[in-house]
């Protein structure tokens, strides 16, 4: 069968590195992809927002699954446009879709089913805000309701940032918001929880944590993420069952009350205070670059939990793990998550992929036979192995002989669960 893949990250490469052992799989479509996925699957360079042109290109290449990476096209409904037109394809509808593409929607959620998150308000205008701002302790977390890239969430320590963040808000700087949500700040330890879900039930999908801000020792803005390590040993057997009990299953059945449901990868995004877990977020979709560290450990055949989750049969599945450890380091172009160059040339043609240390791209092209960058954030390179402080090593090994002198790296990716540094 001839499958497509949506998105251009790092996520999508592991994507597709996986689905490619795949034998059911004839040829995979990546749209757009990078220069990874070019080297092992065919790139088709149309704006998958396009939903009219998606849908031609994919007839004319005759794919029969769509698998979906970023949460753009899933907020705006691409599973619903293309099962219409008789498309098979692996996401949450759009509906399901808001526990990410809106903070209001599943603030609500947590409101009315007692699930664990950050005390919050949500304003609709100035004046909610103003009435609203004094109930809450500094620092507080101002987030614009929908989608922002990234760059929604404000932590403001005192009252002047937030009424300048949320008045940015209400005038429009978000197109996909015009509420602001304040909340509580939560102190504690973040770590990101996965699972696969379909109509009746989910399976677990692994856990990791992230490194969010772009220096080391925590400093400087947030990113999408420099650097993550799976698995994130935070999360023990009895966390994971507050972890479904209090949130998933509670959610799961939010869904099915309104006579809707889940399907795809679920994010849970987590902060753990005091052994308990608080929902920070949901994303409909897999990390990145929590993704690039998950896949690599599953052995079970990605198309296969796929298929299942499609039929409705997650419950029939088990799926297997190696038992090793996997982190990757992510090499940005420099100036990120501020201005960065891009078409910068990368010489990593030399090389080669190992069983336990390889290069998943992100932001990458290729132009006249040239690896160049593209985005901020350019190369993840993954290691795996039995421990983390070993596998940071050699990664850090490669990335000093790639060399590249447009790029930086945090060198303590894994602080936590490599004590000394
Ligand atoms: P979000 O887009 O909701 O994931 O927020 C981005 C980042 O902001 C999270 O990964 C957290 O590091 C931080 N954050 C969001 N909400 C809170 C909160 N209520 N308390 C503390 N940190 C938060
Ligand atoms: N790594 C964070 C995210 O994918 O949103």
């Amino acid at each position: 069968m001839n499958i497509a893949l949506i998105g251009s990250g790092g996520r999508e490469h592991a994507l597709c590195r996986k689905l490619k052992v795949s034998k059911e799989i004839s040829n995979i479509f990546c749209i757009p992809g990078n220069a990874g996925t070019a080297k092992i699957s065919i790139n088709l360079n149309i704006d998958f927002l396009n939903f009219k042109l998606l849908l031609k290109t994919l007839k004319s290449h005759k794919i029969q699954l769509v698998i979906v990476g970023p949460e753009e096209p899933l907020v705006r409904g691409i599973v619903n446009f293309l099962e219409k037109n008789n498309i098979k394809v692996f996401g949450p509808n759009k509906f399901a879709s808001q526990l990410e593409g809106s903070k209001a929607f599943m603030k609500n959620i947590c409101k009315k089913y007692n699930i664990p998150t950050a005390n919050f308000k949500i304003c609709k205008n100035r004046e909610d805000f103003e009435n609203s701002i004094n109930k809450f302790k500094l620092p507080i977390v101002v987030k614009a309701d929908g989608l922002a890239a990234g760059k929604g969430v404000v932590i403001c320590q005192n009252k002047k940032k937030a009424f300048e963040i949320s008045n940015q808000i209400f005038k429009g700087k978000f197109k996909s918001s015009n509420k602001v949500v304040l909340e509580e700040f939560l102190e504690g330890e973040e770590a990101s929880y996965f699972l696969i879900v379909d109509k009746n039930s989910f399976v677990r999908f692994g856990t990791a944590q992230d490194h969010k801000k772009v220096f080391e020792k925590e400093k400087g803005p947030n990113t999408g993420g420099m650097g993550a390590y799976s698995p994130a040993p935070i999360i023990n057997k009895e966390l994971e069952r507050k972890i479904i009990e209090r949130i998933v299953k509670p959610t799961l059945k939010s869904l099915k009350d309104k006579k809707q449901f889940y399907r795809g990868f679920l994010y849970v995004g987590l902060m753990i205070k005091d052994k308990n877990p608080y929902l920070i977020e949901y994303n409909v979709r897999m990390g990145d670059p929590e993704c690039q560290v998950i896949l690599p450990r599953l052995k079970t055949d990605l198309l296969k939990i796929v298929n299942y989750s499609l039929k409705n049969r997650l419950n029939k599945i088990n799926l297997s793990w190696e038992n090793k450890k996997c982190m990757t380091i992510v090499l940005c172009s420099k100036g990120y998550p501020g201005n960065y160059s891009k078409g910068k040339i990368i010489n990593i043609k030399k090389f080669k992929d190992k069983k336990d240390l390889f290069i998943m791209h992100a932001g990458t092209n290729k132009i006249n036979k040239n690896i160049t960058s593209n985005g901020g954030r350019v190369l993840n390179i993954v290691g795996k192995g039995q421990n983390f402080n070993q596998i940071r090593k050699k990664i850090i090994k490669l990335i000093k002989k790639i060399n590249w002198k447009d790029g930086f790296y945090r060198k303590d990716i894994g602080w936590r669960v490599i004590k000394k540094l």
